[in-house]
């Protein structure tokens, strides 16, 4: 396991993945409504951004946006941010926004270890949602994992008091390195024993549908800032 001196190391390769028209559609007219730039030159400011003060869930690498949409569909009163580099997505995720009128999600096409890192404020979120990401199974590659010693102690910094972490992967060793980096992540604690249970408001994400689609498992993880 690393010792945590990986900070600037990418959790992610940026894909070339075509846009369709649609989504390129989607981005052009729907940025200035939903999307949120990165500057690094001031704190993000959530209660500007979502024009309420509202609790807010972030989410990391919502890849194609179902669940970020349906969640915040079914969660009015909450605020979604949304955390991609994967363009295509980001794109989908505002076209879905706005046919179904979705008006509690903002979204940041950048590196969400640098949102953390330099605009989010400490105690900021009410919760983090992290789902099916990417497993780097390799293990010289471990430290590019999302979920590694060094970062989750920054993750769980932007959490409030009693704010949640959801994790969620396919990748049965994955789970157990993580369950193992969040036990022993200062300030958190695990809401369950071991593993959590499926939380019955999370719909499907795509990567989900296919882990299903290909026979493979699934592990969650729930703990909160304490
Ligand atoms: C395996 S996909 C899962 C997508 C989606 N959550 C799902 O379940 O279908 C992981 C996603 O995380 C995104 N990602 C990884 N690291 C990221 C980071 N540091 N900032 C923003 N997005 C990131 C990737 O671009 C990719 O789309």
């Amino acid at each position: 396991m690393s010792n945590g001196d990986d900070r600037g190391i990418r959790t992610y390769v940026l894909r070339a993945g075509r846009m369709t028209d649609a989504q390129r559609r989607a981005l052009d007219m729907l940025w200035p409504r939903y999307g949120i730039e990165f500057d690094a030159s001031k704190p993000l400011d959530l209660e500007a951004a979502f024009g309420n003060a509202n609790p807010t869930v972030a989410e990391i690498g919502f890849g194609m946006g179902l669940a970020t949409w349906q969640i915040a569909k079914d969660h009015p009163s909450t605020n979604y941010l949304g955390l991609e580099v994967h363009t295509p997505g980001v794109g989908r995720l505002l076209s879905d926004l706005d046919s179904r009128g979705i008006a509690n999600v903002r979204v940041l096409r950048h590196d969400a270890v640098e949102v953390f890192e330099r605009i989010l404020a400490p105690s900021s979120l009410s919760g983090l949602h992290v789902f099916y990401p990417d497993p780097w199974p390799k293990k010289r590659h471990h430290k590019r994992r999302l979920i590694r010693p060094g970062l989750t102690e920054l993750l769980a910094s932007r959490l409030a008091i009693g704010g949640y972490l959801y994790f969620v992967t396919d990748i049965e060793e994955y789970a157990r390195w993580s369950l193992e980096v969040l036990s022993a992540t200062p300030g958190l604690r695990n809401r369950f024993e071991s593993f959590a249970p499926r939380q019955e408001w999370r719909p499907e994400t795509k990567f989900e549908r296919h882990a299903s689609l290909d026979g493979r498992g699934r592990w969650e993880l729930l703990f909160e800032r304490g």
